[in-house]
């Protein structure tokens, strides 16, 4: 008996016969990360919810050996509890701390505690005033911003995805609450497009994009440079971070990725980095291998350093005397 053909078959057959004249449209990196971080953040579970409260507390700092973490490729995984406990497990500080003393924060789950803590006192506290008015893009979880909202007088949280935005609004309310803070004022904002909106222009002091670029591809990061230039005030600074391949940990890491995916890293030289901030006007104030080599052995086994690049730059201003760092409250 002759059987029926099978419809999938058949249309199988037809888009191979055609697949010499077929384009596929790359769906836009955007879009890629939109959906990798929207489920990334709709999947994770805080294995110890009772420890939020902790928020803001470091544990003292230890001797640090290298980190050998990797991070696991999570791409449309689930980031259920057990995960994120493994991933803690992996970090280099963890040795003598109970994961639940450690663990408190969407994103914490991503680097040893005292490379984050090294970050903040060397690109963050110096460059933060009561006064300001900030912008962080890509906010994640509020790993980082549920720290900076407390230097700040208003911060403003940018993001491409719905579901990171909820993520840091609870952990910066929680961390306002907890902390009894004063008059700070919050904002968490969904970026459809790589532009933050036509009103911000010129509205910003300090802005910042921690552990985002080593996601994001060059154009879309240039496009980026191009708006913190425009969302900058005269002479106010910023904050670039990307995946570095000249780092020894950057070196590392690439030559155990196949390709790029969003879920893996984007890249990049500082040279490109730095051309690109060149060519969006903005200057360099310093860079993590200037802090590298100022502070010496104490920044040795900074992760983010041994495998990324960051650079604090400044938007030019006509005048010398522009700098909001030094401005007093009017
Ligand atoms: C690894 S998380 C870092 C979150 C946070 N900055 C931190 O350090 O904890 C990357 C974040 O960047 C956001 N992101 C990715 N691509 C972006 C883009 N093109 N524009 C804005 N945010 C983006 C993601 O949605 C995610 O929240």
């Amino acid at each position: 008996m002759a059987s029926t053909p099978d419809p999938s078959s058949s249309l199988i057959n037809l888009v191979q016969s055609l697949s010499h004249v077929i384009t596929y449209a790359d769906s836009s990196n955007v879009d890629t990360n939109r959906k990798l971080w929207d489920n990334y953040a709709r999947d994770w579970v805080c294995p110890f919810p009772s420890s939020i409260p902790n928020l803001l507390q470091f544990p003292p700092l230890g001797t640090h050996s290298n980190l050998r973490f990797e991070l696991i490729l999570h791409t449309f995984e689930s980031t259920d509890a057990d995960w994120v406990v493994k991933m803690v497990q992996n970090l280099a500080d963890t040795k003598n701390t109970a994961v639940s003393d450690y663990l408190h924060l969407l994103g914490e789950e991503w680097s040893d505690k005292l490379s984050f803590q090294q970050v903040l006192e060397d690109f963050f506290w110096p460059n933060l005033r009561e006064t300001f008015v900030v912008a962080e893009l890509g906010s994640g979880g509020g790993r980082v911003a549920s720290r900076v909202v407390h230097h700040v007088k208003e911060l403003h949280c940018y993001d491409i995805s719905r579901e990171m935005l909820k993520k840091a609004e609870s952990a910066v309310n929680a961390s306002l609450n907890v902390q009894g803070a004063a008059q700070v004022t919050t904002k968490f904002e969904y970026l459809q497009t790589p532009r933050f909106p036509s009103s911000a222009t010129s509205q910003y002091d300090f802005v910042y994009a921690f552990d985002v670029f080593p996601h994001v591809d060059l154009h879309t990061q240039w496009r980026y440079y191009q708006e913190f230039a425009r969302v900058l005030k005269p002479g106010a600074r910023a904050i670039i971070h990307t995946a570095n391949l000249e780092a020894p940990e950057g070196w590392d890491r690439f030559s155990q990725q196949d390709k790029y995916s969003v879920g893996g890293f984007y890249f990049m030289v500082p040279s490109m980095v730095l051309t690109l901030v060149a060519k969006a006007g903005l200057q360099v104030v310093s860079t993590s291998i200037d802090v590298k080599e100022v502070m010496g052995r104490e920044r040795r086994s900074n992760i983010y350093y041994n495998r990324d690049f960051m650079v604090l730059v400044r938007k030019a201003s006509l005048s010398s005397i522009s700098d909001p760092l030094n401005e007093q409250p009017s």
